[in-house]
């Protein structure tokens, strides 16, 4: 019998028709378009940042200084595995404006821990424009405390426009908005276990 099949697909059933946009990885989130970071990643990389962290903070008073709202799963994770006597307080901080743009700032919850003469790690969700970091610095430091330290889970050095840097940081990324394990657009997203990449058409992009 002679072979139909071509490359093209099968003449006598019509040509194989290639999908162009790949099936979502979750399927209750068609939006998410690939997962960047996974859930194993991401559990190893915590490991190790808090090893580092355990040997830099060792005999130190330690503070913790998480910022609201997207660094809830981060945060567990890593104080979960740090074994480090610590206090935890947390910043609120919000942007107005653009939902996948840091806008206009406004403090949400202050620090309630007298931080001054100890040690103290800000732990944040991903670290862009830098303009967020740069404004809850300046506010701890007029705390006066001994040290300031700076984790963060994701970091996108493309779009810095302000003078900030982590010390700790899990992933470096490309420019592209994700959302997952904290992260938020429009506050959905944060209870995915993994980072993914938000479809622009998603965010009107
Ligand atoms: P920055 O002030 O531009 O450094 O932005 C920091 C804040 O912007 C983060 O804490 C996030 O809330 C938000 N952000 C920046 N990039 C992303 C992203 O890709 N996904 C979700 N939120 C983001
Ligand atoms: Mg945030």
């Amino acid at each position: 019998m002679k072979r139909t099949t071509t490359r093209k697909g099968n003449k006598a059933r019509g040509p194989l028709l290639r999908r162009r946009v790949p099936a979502s990885p979750c399927p209750l989130f068609p939006e998410i378009e690939r997962i960047l970071v996974t859930e194993p990643q991401i559990a190893r990389r915590v490991r190790w940042l808090t090893r580092q962290l355990a040997r830099d903070f060792a005999g130190r008073d330690l503070v913790v200084v998480s910022l609201l709202n997207g660094t809830v799963m981060f945060l567990a994770d890593l104080v979960r595995h740090l074994s480090l006597p610590l206090r935890l307080d947390f910043i609120g901080v919000s942007s107005y404006g653009a939902e996948t743009r840091s806008g206009d700032l406004v403090f949400t919850k202050q620090l309630r821990l007298d931080v001054r003469g100890r040690d103290v790690l800000v732990v944040d969700d991903i670290l862009d424009t830098g303009r967020t970091l740069k404004r809850v610095l300046a506010v701890l430091r007029e705390h006066k405390p001994r040290r300031v330290r700076v984790c963060v889970l994701l970091e996108k050095k493309a779009r810095r426009v302000e003078n900030v840097r982590a010390d700790y940081v899990g992933f470096q990324i490309p420019d592209l908005f994700v959302v997952g394990y904290g992260l938020d657009y429009a506050e959905r997203y944060r209870n995915l276990p993994f980072v993914g990449v938000l479809r622009p058409e998603a965010y009107g992009a």
